[in-house]
């Protein structure tokens, strides 16, 4: 075969990153997107995520040659050795993912092919979804051709979705068939990874099971935190005790303003959907989802109990993205309490250092910007910290005692420590200490 051509349909964080990512690798890659306006962008070498290093891939491979960016997906796909689908997977009703975008790229790929392919699906899809695909391009083929479907989910993370790709723990794929085996595994040989081979419905269960673990570890940290803080014992210290257990494992032991994302939220919610749709209660992710719910909003309602009233406060909000390294603010913690905090007649001055574009996409003139930590806390009444950004990990506590009106922090990540804000005489709220 010459070089092999692969396609990939979508072209959010995980289509994005895995089109760049193999044409760093050699192949010739088209990624396939119905938002012209994204394509355009992408063809001339401009990111649509902020993501560390993938604008300067981008830039050197559509140089190279190997890389191009299309909304014509009929000329994209009749030609194609690979289809990658990563298109999304939105929430849908009672928390199902909505399979609305893999199913109509399924059929669009069905009515255009002219030679055999293989199709896999990177999007995070509920069990029996690769099936599914299958039944929706057997449905719809219109040349005589062979379609193999294999599962190969991502788990990447934001902020370093490139390193994360090609330094990926394993590559996990998922066929039934020795044929669509032996293909997704030479294409990924050049990457020299581990690669874990099984079924395609273990595979789809793979990344919910990963995906919903992190989410469990974390709502469980926060509601050990939250018991730490009655009895007087400190969660950071904790976590670090835990951590040197190798059966524990020291990542996701960070306790704070809980989860969000476009992963969590959602993956949590659609695996409690699937085993609700096969009469079965997953109690432990139920839970999970229950005190990520009740974690996100803590210290909003400590600061209600403390201050009385926000009517015409200034508040400082210090890190909106859901977690530092993107400019996200898909499900983040920060939106909930600036919508409780407006409610309740708060003058909000936000910071972050690089979400505030998407944060006056979404609250226009109702909120205050700031480009520097001094102009969002500078004469405020209170300040909530959200995201564990660097800039204010590395802003000096005495500052805040300087500018504020009154200094009362309260922190959902636990950036500072406790006895040096005593110190300073600032009155500090975190979680679990
Ligand atoms: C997550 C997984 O980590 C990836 O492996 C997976 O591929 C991805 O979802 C996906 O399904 O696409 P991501 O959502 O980018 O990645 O971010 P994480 O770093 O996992 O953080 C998720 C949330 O958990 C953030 O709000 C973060 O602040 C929070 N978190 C994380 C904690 O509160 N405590 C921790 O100890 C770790």
């Amino acid at each position: 075969m010459g070089k092999m051509k692969i396609i990939v349909t979508g072209t959010g964080y995980v289509g994005l990153v895995a089109g760049v990512c193999f044409a760093e690798k050699g192949y010739d890659v088209t990624c396939v997107d119905v938002d012209e306006e994204k394509i355009e962008k992408l063809s001339n070498g401009i990111s649509t995520i902020y993501e560390e290093g993938l604008e300067e891939l981008l830039k050197k491979n559509i140089k190279k040659g190997n890389l191009h960016f299309t909304i014509n997906y009929k000329d994209a796909y009749k030609d194609a050795d690979v289809i990658f689908i990563g298109v999304g997977t939105p929430e849908g009703k009672d928390g199902a993912a909505n399979l609305f975008y893999v199913e109509t790229v399924s059929r669009q790929i069905a009515e255009t092919i002219e030679k055999d392919c293989l199709v896999v699906v990177k999007s995070t899809v509920p069990v029996g979804t690769n099936d599914k695909v299958e039944t929706f391009i057997k449905e719809d083929l219109v040349n005589n051709v062979k379609v193999e479907v294999a599962s190969n989910p991502e788990f990447l993370s934001q902020g370093h979705a490139v390193r994360d790709t090609f330094e990926a723990k394993r590559i996990i794929i998922g066929t039934n068939s020795q044929k669509a085996e032996k293909l997704l595994k030479e294409i990924y040989e050049p990457f020299n990874l581990p690669i874990v081979s099984v079924s395609r419905r273990s595979a789809e269960m793979i990344k919910y099971a990963c995906n919903n673990f992190l989410a469990l570890k974390i709502s469980y940290m926060n509601d050990i935190a939250n018991l730490c803080e009655l009895v007087g014992a400190d969660i950071n210290e904790v976590a670090t005790g835990m951590s040197y257990d190798n059966r524990i494992g020291a990542d996701f032991l960070r306790a704070g303003i809980g989860y969000g994302g476009s992963c969590f939220p959602k993956d949590t919610k659609a695996l409690k959907y699937l085993a609700k749709q096969n009469d079965y209660t997953l109690r432990t992710v139920q839970s999970a989802i229950e005190i990520n719910e009740e974690q996100k909003i803590k210290l909003y309602k400590k600061a209600c109990e403390r201050l009385n009233t926000f009517e015409g406060s200034k508040v400082a909000i210090l890190g909106v993205a859901f977690k530092v390294g993107t400019d996200d603010l898909r499900e983040a913690p920060s939106l909930i309490n600036i919508d409780l905090l407006l409610e309740r007649g708060a003058n909000i001055y936000a910071y972050d250092p690089v979400a505030i574009e998407n944060l006056k996409k979404r609250y226009s003139t109702r909120i205050h910007y700031t480009t520097n930590i001094e102009e969002a806390i500078k004469d405020s009444n209170v300040c909530f910290i959200f995201t564990e950004w660097e800039q204010i990990k590395e802003f000096k506590p005495r500052k805040y005692k300087e500018l504020m009106k009154m200094p009362i922090i309260y922190d959902g990540r636990n950036i500072y420590d406790t006895k040096e804000m005593k110190e300073n005489k600032i009155e500090y709220y975190s979680i679990g200490r």
